[in-house]
């Protein structure tokens, strides 16, 4: 997964820094400036509750003495965000600040939008930024800079367009049978009893269908995961290791893909990577490094979220038995019931942005450079825009989430992701006569921007074999 944050401000200390004296010489420099240090179990970390516009985090002193992936906070220690708690339960994190829907929360230092028409404005105001970070560098920096995710007009509106010219609906809807075809064939082989819905169906359908859409061949793909990891992983990290781990991996990677480029430009096929080699728009055509960020970005956003909200779908269903036994009585409800799942409980928690001009969002008064989390989660349960936010109903209408973004970058997979959570949920419920949850307790990921179940196990009856026993046993035989 890509991970849509630009930064956190809640990060460990090296412990030469640290040490039994969490402040130490140079530490006591960030002290003086107001960032704070603070001991939980798990070792000294700092933050920075006051200075909000200061420089600090950006100082190379700081980029020295901090690891920056995020540090687990514990519940009731510092911060309602990402915290275990938050990760099992992130709406009571969002009805306490919901009051106030855009809220500086210092321990973040930053601002936190959980209300719908706040985000949905912030999502199309083009004060606010998506790109950050140097253009040039070396190829991993390159690649980075050119995903479409991360970048502002005008270079985002020329690769969107390209893009867009690849990813038509015509094609998406023809993926629909092969779609189904592997939802068949993954459902097939499932016997009763227990059955983990995400490593049999949540997770590969998704891999599968993005794998095939980006023409990697089946022997190739867990190479190309590999690799791709790599460069997510360093998008989340500064350590060196990481860092060398994804540069090679990007030269192996742009390598594998010149090659399979290089063929599609010579031979081009109905694909989509073709249609994006062939893609113009005024004259203009995607870079071989903006082919490449292309293709990772597709491949990282096609199939984590994907995956969650298949995961969130089918747990949300076995909490509302009255709304499961609808839905199996009525297939036609499931495009709506999927529109219900992605509002409910989404699988895109957080957007992480930048304010590029001072801005006012509602009675806040936003600076230029502030870092702001748009809490998509949250919107879907904004009282103002939906009655009974907390009631999960699958004929809702209407019902205008905001998982799919709004405005220039709004989600270019949503159609795919639609036909593929309705599939697998409605293969799942018409392959199943009985369906019930495994276990008490769902382990979620713990990832700040994304929401998932780590695995769903259930107890499943087939409907064929059942329905062949109760025809027999009515029929008194
Ligand atoms: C349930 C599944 C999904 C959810 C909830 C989701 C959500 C989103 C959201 C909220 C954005 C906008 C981010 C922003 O405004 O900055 C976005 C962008 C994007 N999504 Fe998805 N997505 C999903 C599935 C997919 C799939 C299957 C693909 C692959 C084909 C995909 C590819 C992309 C790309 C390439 C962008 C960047 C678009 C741009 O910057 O113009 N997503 N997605």
């Amino acid at each position: 997964m890509v991970p849509w944050c630009s930064g956190l401000a809640y990060v460990p200390v090296k412990d030469e820094i640290a040490g039994s004296n969490p402040v130490g010489t140079a530490g006591r420099e960030f002290e003086s400036a107001g960032v704070q240090f603070l001991r939980n179990e798990s070792g000294p970390c700092w933050w920075s509750p006051a200075p909000r516009r200061s420089r600090l985090r950006e100082s190379c002193l700081m980029d020295r003495l901090v690891r920056t992936r995020p540090r687990i906070v514990r519940d009731g220690d510092v911060s309602l965000f990402f915290t275990p708690g938050f990760y099992v339960d992130p709406y009571a994190a969002y009805n306490k600040i919901r009051a106030e829907p855009v809220r500086w929360v210092p321990e973040l230092a930053a601002w936190v939008l959980t209300g719908h028409a706040e985000v949905a404005a912030a999502l199309v105001d083009p004060r606010i930024s998506r790109g950050s970070g140097p253009r040039e560098g070396d190829l991993l920096t390159r690649v980075l800079s050119r995903m479409m995710l991360f970048t502002d007009p005008p270079d985002h509106t020329r690769l969107r367009a390209l893009a867009n010219r690849a990813f038509t609906p015509r094609r998406v809807e023809a993926l629909r049978p092969r779609i189904a075809a592997v939802v068949g064939e993954l459902l097939g082989g499932v016997e009763e009893g227990v059955w983990d819905l995400v490593e049999g169906l949540a997770y590969p359908l998704p891999v599968i269908v993005i794998s095939e859409i980006l023409s990697l061949p089946d022997r190739d793909r867990a190479s190309f995961k590999r690799w791709s990891d790599d460069v997510i992983a360093f998008a989340a990290s500064d350590d060196p290791n990481v860092r060398e781990a994804a540069l090679h991996s990007v030269g192996e990677l742009a390598e594998y893909l010149g090659d399979l480029l290089g063929g599609l430009r010579a031979r081009p096929d109905a694909s989509f990577m073709s249609g994006l080699v062939q893609a113009e728009e005024e004259g203009s055509r995607l870079t071989g490094e903006e082919l490449l960020a292309m293709a990772i970005l597709i491949l990282m956003n096609g199939h984590e979220t994907t995956t969650y909200a298949i995961g969130n779908g089918m747990l949300a269903l076995l909490r509302h038995p009255d709304q499961l036994r609808r839905l199996q009585r009525h297939a036609s409800l499931t495009p709506p019931a999927v529109e219900e799942i992605l509002r409910f409980d989404g699988s895109v928690q957080m957007r992480g942005v930048k304010a590029r001009d001072d801005l006012s969002l509602g009675s806040a008064h936003i600076a230029a450079g502030d870092q702001i989390w748009l809490a998509i989660g949250a919107t879907g349960r904004d009282p103002r825009e939906f009655p009974k936010p907390d009631t999960f109903d699958v004929t809702r209408s209407p019902n205008r989430h905001l998982q799919f973004g709004r405005g220039p970058h709004f989600c270019i997979g949503a159609a795919l992701a639609r036909v593929e959570i309705e599939l697998a949920l409605g293969g799942v419920l018409a392959r199943f006569r009985s369906i019930e949850l495994g276990t008490r307790q769902i382990e979620w990921h713990e990832i700040p921007v994304f929401r998932g179940p780590k695995s769903v196990p259930l107890v499943v009856r087939h409907a064929t074999v059942h329905a062949a026993k109760d025809r027999r046993l009515a029929e008194g035989r």
